[in-house]
């Protein structure tokens, strides 16, 4: 029996894939590299000393995503592709719903069909919308600031509802927060194309040269300095929260969402002094006006997931930034 992970050539699902082998899972890694290189596929087997099935599949494709479920005994899925960038989806908010929504449901249905009834969802900390009360806990109310965050609304909406319908369905939603960071062998991590739109990966192209500051959107937050805070947590704790997740839904039935973050918040301008510890150069930057949609604050009520899941973060911002510059500056020898 094999764990499908899908997008699991991306950031997230390339790191969750390494910890699944670890832990001696077989796995199936789907994705329609639209966001991810092949390549990725074969840093995995090199970190973990294994091989596994690559399907080159978009979930909108029903008869493909259909003949992986024939093709592989697939018992459980971690379900992470879809698009993600949040300014991208207020520009093509159909492409998005479609995207996010149709192939979650083309998932599901696949699932069925083959008699699989577990997976572990990738939502978001967006789901929570522009809440002003932290931290954010799973009771929360939720809302949407974009098309993307409303794709993870209603993604958790459908789940919920189809256990409600079915007993046989497990699901475990998983809201991150803001996961950075990479593998600490350097082999794996975030590399967006184009102009990145997050924080960290920015703040390491600026490292590495590729850009020649960062802009700091906003420094008249209500916060201790007036930049933005975040719960950034490190993405080898984000993909270990998934292996608690599998365990969970191996053995309950139902729907359940629990954050995964650490509930420490820390500015931007935080993040860009201890960017400058781990990589021992200086970051500039200028401040701009606040960006469209962003809130002051996010962090996380990590309670459920430790009572639940069994789950905690356990590594600290220096490591998440010094993973990070490790990633970045052997990305951009590469490119040279
Ligand atoms: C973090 C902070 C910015 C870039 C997004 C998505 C969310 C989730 C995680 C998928 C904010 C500031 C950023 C820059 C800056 N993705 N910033 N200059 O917006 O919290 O969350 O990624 O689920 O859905 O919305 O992350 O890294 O973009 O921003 O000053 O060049 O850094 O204002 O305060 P965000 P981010």
């Amino acid at each position: 029996m094999s764990i499908l992970v899908t997008g699991g050539a991306g950031y997230i699902g390339s790191h969750v894939c390494v910890e699944l082998l670890a832990a001696g899972e077989d796995i199936v890694l789907l994705d329609n590299f639209s966001n991810a290189e092949r390549t990725v596929a074969d840093r995995i087997s090199e970190l973990s000393g294994r091989t596994f099935p690559v399907c080159d599949v978009d979930l909108l494709d029903r008869e493909g995503l259909g003949r992986v479920f024939a093709g592989h005994d697939i018992e459980s899925v971690i379900h992470l592709a879809g698009r993600k960038a949040v300014g991208e989806s207020v520009s093509l908010p159909v492409l998005y719903y479609h995207n996010n929504i149709t192939g979650t449901l083309h998932l599901c249905q696949a699932m069925a069909e083959a008699g699989c009834h577990s997976m572990v969802f990738s939502s978001s900390a967006t789901v929570y919308g522009a809440n002003p009360i932290v931290p954010f806990r799973e009771d929360f109310a939720l809302s949407a600031t974009s098309p993307y965050g409303m794709t993870k609304v209603v993604i958790e909406r459908i789940l919920t509802d189809l256990a409600a319908a079915e007993p046989d369905w497990r699901f475990c939603l998983l809201r991150y927060f803001n996961p950075i960071g990479a593998h600490p062998s350097g082999l794996l991590g975030e590399r967006p194309d184009g102009v990145p739109n997050n924080l960290l990966p920015y703040i390491a192209q600026v490292a590495a040269g590729q850009r020649t500051h960062l802009t700091v959107f906003g420094d008249d937050y209500p916060t201790r300095d007036g930049t933005g805070v975040r719960d950034y947590l490190h993405v080898v704790d984000l993909a270990l929260g998934h292996l608690k997740a599998l365990a969970y839904v191996r053995a309950h039935a139902g729907a359940e969402a629990v954050n995964l973050g650490t509930g420490t918040g820390y500015s931007v301008l935080e993040i860009v002094a201890a960017f400058e510890r781990a990589s021992g150069l200086k970051i500039p930057y200028i401040v701009a006006p606040r960006r469209a949609g962003d809130i002051a604050v996010m962090s996380a009520d990590p309670a459920k997931a430790e009572r639940l899941l069994g789950w905690k973060a356990l590594r600290g911002l220096d490591d998440m930034c010094a993973d990070a510059w490790r990633f970045a500056s052997r990305a951009a020898e590469e490119l040279n």
